[in-house]
Formats: structure tokens, sequence, C-alpha cells
């Protein structure tokens, strides 16, 4: 009954959503929230829809093991404990993942693994060896069927994605590993989230899914602006909050401000002859924040060309996917999907949300709605 109460305001608070009153948090100050991304290497076994890493111009490469120390080092005396390793790329193409992973022991840093995961098994020796650093993956996934898989994640086979998720729950989850998901969400793959539910649930907790819908940093957008779900709720990301909070170190040791570079377009340092802290607090990177701030991007392309769904609608639909799978946990598929698909139809056909509703409001009440 209580279950159903919430539910019910939660549904009228969303029809109410006005889209126009979308206003993008303004960070008011630089601080390294988020710990910086190495970069062990931009190369990639497969070409996703989405992505399209074959079209960056930067250099392909994987990062030497002298600048790698370096940077773990610099970043260990900032108080960082784990970096994410990914910017365009998979770090599982990384060949010398061993070595890499050696490092960061000797460092004593923390790796973190997303991946597309259909070359885990190549690495299990390594990933086994090495999970005092690296125990936990996250598997990009974004179909529950072949045809939607194989369609989005071009070049993966949906056979090696089922046959290295199920290596990972025989040989890396009783060894103390941990697994999540993420699934970018788009019209081509919407209507599977219930199925990707059921079916994902018996290697991945529910709880650790996570949905993203997509946004325009790929250097091609025509997949982007065919298939983006809620074009009616993204918006430009300026002021972004990537340059406010974080830095990615290249593999070739330029620094950038955004999490995918694909061109080097957004280069504000080099940890070859400057510190972490000094390009974080340097000129080139205030410049860009000032920008932001100002909401005049023209100077940067690729900011002026990003586009990203309201952040208000990505969290809610996780905390609704979280409510949902907490409420049922082994609902069948259509118990999820018919949620997922009024929560589309509410978006699409109205938009978010009322400024008094702050995206912190929501979540926590949906998420007491248990
Ligand atoms: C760029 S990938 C790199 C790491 C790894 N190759 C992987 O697939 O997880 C990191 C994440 O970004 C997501 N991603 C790729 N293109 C995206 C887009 N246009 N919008 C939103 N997320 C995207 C991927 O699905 C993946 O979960
Ligand atoms: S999303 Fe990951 S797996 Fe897909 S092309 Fe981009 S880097 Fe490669």
């Amino acid at each position: 009954m209580e279950m159903k109460k919430h539910a019910a305001i939660f549904w009228e608070r969303l029809a109410e959503l006005d889209a126009s009153d979308y206003k993008p948090y303004l960070p008011s100050q630089n601080e390294l929230r988020r710990p910086p991304t190495v970069e062990i290497n931009n190369t990639c076994n497969i070409n996703c829809l989405m992505c399209n890493t074959l079209m960056a111009k930067r250099q392909k490469g994987v990062i030497k093991d002298d600048l790698l120390i370096q940077v773990l080092q610099e970043l260990k005396a900032e108080g960082v404990e784990a970096v994410d390793v990914h910017t365009i790329g998979d770090p599982l193409a990384n060949p010398r993942l061993p070595q890499i992973l050696a490092v960061f022991r000797e460092v004593g840093m923390i790796l973190v693994l997303s991946t597309n995961g259909l070359l885990l098994e190549r690495h299990l020796d390594t990933l086994l060896e090495y999970r005092d650093i690296s125990s936990h993956i996250r598997f990009s996934i974004d179909g529950a069927t072949k045809e939607t898989y194989e369609l989005i994640r071009a070049g993966g086979k949906w056979d090696d994605l089922l046959h290295n998720i199920q290596l990972a729950k025989e040989e890396l989850l009783p060894r103390g590993y941990s697994i999540s998901s993420n699934m970018v969400l788009s019209n081509d793959n919407v209507h599977e989230v219930g199925q990707f539910i059921q079916l994902f649930r018996q290697f991945i907790d529910p709880r650790w899914m996570s949905f993203g819908f997509m946004n325009s940093l790929s250097p091609d957008t025509s997949y982007f602006h065919r298939v983006n779900l809620f074009p009616e709720a993204t918006f430009p990301n300026r002021p972004c909050q990537l340059p406010f909070r974080s830095l990615w170190v290249h593999h070739d040791g330029a620094v950038s401000s955004c999490c995918r570079d694909y061109h080097g377009e957004l280069i504000v340092g080099d940890i070859k002859n400057q510190s972490i802290r000094d390009v974080w607090n340097g000129h080139v990177l205030e410049k860009l924040r000032e920008a932001h701030r100002k909401g005049d991007v023209k100077d940067y392309r690729l900011c002026d060309n990003c586009f990203i769904v309201d952040d208000r609608i990505v969290a809610l639909f996780n905390a609704l996917m979280e409510y949902l799978v907490r409420k049922e946990p082994d609902g069948p598929a259509e118990y999820y999907q018919e949620k997922v698909d009024r929560f589309t139809e509410i978006i699409q056909s109205g938009g978010p949300f009322e400024p008094k509703f702050s995206q912190p409001m929501f979540v926590k009440e949906i998420l007491s709605m248990r």
C-alpha cells in the first residue's frame, strides 16, 4: 500500500514537469573532485555506433611505464587512491595490461575497469593475479538480444559477450571481484531494458546496473541525432561540469579537460613538463572554464557541439530502475519494461522538471519509496 502511494505521487509529479525550466548547475569553484583518469591506451577492439573511436585523429598508442609511474605517483601524493583508465578505447585491448597492473601495484593504486568485456578471457589470469588492485569490472552492454547488441556494439559478437560474462561469473566473482554494467539508451534499445534486467541479473546485481543516455561527443553525431530518445530535453552542455571537476591524462602525457577528446582539441597541459596541480591551476584550463561560465564556447569546437540529455532525467531514470529492482528483484521483463515505456512516454510528451523538485529531492523521494 505504502509503495503504491509513493509510486502514484512519483508519476503524478513527473507528469507536472516543465522542460523550459532546465538550468544547468554552475560550479562555483574548481575542486578536483573526481580523480583524474589515466588513459592506458586509446585503442579499441570494436567500434560502437554512439562512440566511433575509429574516427579519432589522435595517434593510437599505449602509455609507457615511466610516464605511468610518474603520473600515478603524483596522484598518489595528491591523495588519490583509485583511477579510471579509459577514455576512448578499451583497457582490455591493451596488450601490456599485465605490465600496467604491475605498475599500479608498485605504486599502490587501484585500477578501475570499464570495458566491453569481449577480451576478458585473454586477460583472465592477469585479472586474477592482480585482484588486490583491480577487483571491479564494469561491463558496457547496450542490448539484450544478439540483433541489438551487434548493431550498436559494432564488431562485437553477442556469443563472445555471453561467454566472457559467464567466465567473469564463474572465475572472478567467487574470488572477490564485483561486476556492474552500463547501458547507453536510445531509440534503438530502450525497448530491451526489461529483457536486459531479466537476462543479466544472473551475472550482475541489478542494483549495480546503471543506465545512461547518449551524448553527442562522437565525431560523427548523425547516430546521436537519429536515435536520441529525448530531443526535447537535450541541451547544450554548458556550463559543462568537467573542466571544473577533473582531468584526463592521455597515453602520451597530454592532459585534456574532456572525457572523450577524440582529436586532442581540449588539451590544457602536458604532464611530461608540468605537474597535475600546475595543469589544474593553469591559465589554459582557466580560460576554458571562463568560457563555460559565460556560456560562450564558440572557440572550442568540441564544447560547442556537445549536447546532453537533461541530467535530472538520467538521475530520475536510474532512481526509478533502482526502485523497481529493489521492489521486484525477480520480476519478469514485462514488469520493468512497462514502467520504462511509461517513463519514456511521459518525458517525450511533456518534459522534465518543476524547479522546486530538485534532482536530489527527486532521488531522495524515489529511493524512499520502499
Ligand atoms: C567510451 S567507453 C570506454 C571504455 C570501454 N571501452 C567501454 O565500452 O566501457 C566508456 C563508456 O562510455 C559509453 N559511451 C560511449 N559513447 C557514448 C555516448 N555517445 N554517449 C554516452 N555514453 C557513451 C560507453 O557505453 C561506455 O560505457
Ligand atoms: S564504447 Fe568502448 S567498446 Fe565501444 S567503441 Fe567506444 S571505447 Fe570501444
